[in-house]
């Protein structure tokens, strides 16, 4: 942030006085810092049995369902949770050996070898510094944390149609481009051509920035740099010292799609590290919920009508099974609830209606050994891909065992249409497919699968997606309708996010309470 000279004068005069701990305080109370504290989000802190007497029905045990009945039960509300499948979680879903994955046509029966590190998380996988309200309840229930990796530079950056549809490494890709650029920057400004926008005197520090920022000669080329690696296969210079690596072609670079977000993931807000994973797999912390409020929820219970009553509203389930509340709060995806009978409003049923979701699938192979880590030092992160599988991610856990498992394929549909291909492939289809694209990015991967598993989320039970396509949940979710409230990331502008389920849930409870309140 810049700050202005008023601000800046002052900083600089309790620097003189204080040193520079007091210029720090002093910033942070000036909110200059940028530290975000704000995005701390407490628990709502109800008073003991505020809500005696109060029958709160909750569609969906999914996160943002479980954190709402354990807040509210917390304030003594009487709390059941309809939950349409025979388990908790929602799309937090962790697959290990023995565990069946069943779609709408389809049932995969988990072949992964029974080890605490054999398993992939098919659901939300990484949870970034940021989201304080999830990391706040694995504070709370004690669900350890160990560190997850998006970016990873000895992974591969890989596309059809460029470098002879070879994998180059990504400490070659990041340092090449950077060096390009910080070369093309340099003949602009030692060619006067941004001498209306640089003072003679910034032009010098830019410059200067410039050869540490690429790594240019004295002569402001980018000709290679040891950032890069080594030639010959050789990633540091060991005992031999050893030359660094030709750049790679410009013009391939430009070719390859690796800049169009592949090369920056890490910098988008909710990808930038640190990030985390919960030991043993993401369900940990579904599993933690599920402990809690386990004795209010009824499993298998489908919900067939939402109705609204003179004085609350009335959920039909299970072949007509009807249970009166005084409020209900709805996580059921957009996709499911637009089809199932109710008494919402116009608007209501259009925001509804208007929330598509994605059709991601993942894929998770165990392999016969971690041969990315024993042939190329990868350690966690992800390979790209211009391929329909999108991505590889490397386990970040389980380091050095005999063996993995990987995400073969995370496909967020960025391509219209491939994550909806996938997901209408049989099983063994979805498998050999990915295996396919992974055999172009690591020759030789077929042989290393021992088995995998794939979830195509639009085909889901009592899910039919994977996220909201859009940053914006209609404002029509964020209120109630009637005696109705909607939670959910589908309510929230942080759609496939375990944060957005979690801050829902607390914004529902803190408006039923304030409903309360005002009598
Ligand atoms: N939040 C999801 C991810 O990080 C979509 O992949």
């Amino acid at each position: 942030m810049a700050l202005n000279m008023t601000k800046r004068q002052f900083l600089k005069s309790v620097g003189l006085a204080a040193g520079a701990a007091a210029v720090y305080k002093t910033m942070e109370a000036l909110d200059l810092v940028g530290l975000g504290v704000a995005n701390a989000a407490p628990p709502p802190d109800l008073p003991a049995n505020s809500g005696y007497g109060k029958r709160v029905v909750i569609l969906g045990a999914g996160i943002a369902g479980m954190a709402a009945a354990y807040e509210l039960a917390k304030a003594g509300y009487d709390c059941t949770i309809l939950e349409a499948s025979a388990r908790a979680g929602g799309r937090n879903l962790t697959a290990r050996g023995g565990d069946v994955i069943g779609e709408v046509d389809s049932r995969q029966w988990v072949d992964f070898d029974v080890e605490d590190h054999l398993y992939v998380n098919l659901g939300p996988a990484r949870i970034p510094y940021h989201h304080r309200t999830i990391l706040g309840y694995c504070k709370e229930f004690g669900v350890e944390l160990e560190i997850f990796l998006n970016d990873n530079r000895g992974a591969l950056f890989h596309h059809l149609d460029a470098f002879g549809g070879n994998a180059v490494v990504g400490r070659r890709v990041t340092t090449d481009l950077r060096g390009y650029i910080a070369e093309l920057l340099a003949k602009a400004i030692n060619r006067k051509a941004l001498d209306e926008e640089l003072s003679g005197e910034d032009k010098g520090r830019v410059l200067d920035m410039l050869v540490e920022y690429g790594d240019l000669d004295p002569d402001h080329l980018y000709k290679g740099s040891s950032r890069s690696g080594f030639r010959g296969e050789q990633v540091n210079a060991g005992l031999g010292g050893g030359v660094p690596n030709d750049p790679l072609s410009f013009g391939e670079l430009l070719r390859s799609d690796f800049w169009e977000y592949k090369l920056h993931f890490g910098e988008f807000l909710d990808q930038n590290s640190t990030l985390f994973q919960p030991v043993g797999g993401m369900d940990a912390i579904a599993k933690a919920f599920e402990e809690r409020v386990h004795g209010l929820i009824k499993y298998q219970s489908v919900v067939e009508e939402i109705r609204k009553t003179p004085n609350g509203t009335r959920i039909v389930y299970n072949g007509g099974q009807a249970m009166d509340a005084d409020f209900a709060i709805c996580t059921i995806p957009a996709p499911v609830l637009k089809d199932i009978p109710n008494d919402f409003s116009p608007e209501t049923q259009a925001a509804i209606e208007s929330t598509t979701f994605v059709p991601a699938v993942k894929i998770g192979f165990q392999t016969r050994r971690r041969f990315w880590e024993e042939d190329h030092a990868i350690y966690g992160g992800i390979s790209w891909t211009n391929q329909d599988i999108t991505q590889i991610w490397y386990p970040a856990n389980g380091f050095h065992r005999d063996k993995g498992v990987i995400m073969g394929a995370y496909i967020w549909d960025d391509r219209p249409g491939q994550g909806e291909r996938f997901a209408n492939m049989s099983p063994p289809d979805r498998l050999r497919v990915a295996i396919a694209d992974g055999e172009n990015i690591h020759p030789g991967y077929g042989q290393e699968i021992e088995s995998g598993v794939s979830r195509a989320w639009s085909k889901a039970p009592f899910q039919k997606g994977a996220w909201p396509e859009s940053y914006a949940a209609p404002e029509a979710l964020k209120v109630p309708d009637g005696a109705i409230y909607f939670a959910g990331d589908q309510t929230t502008s942080l759609p496939g996010w375990q944060e957005g389920a979690a801050l829902s849930a607390h914004a529902v409870v803190n408006a039923i309470h304030q409903r309360i309140m005002a009598g």
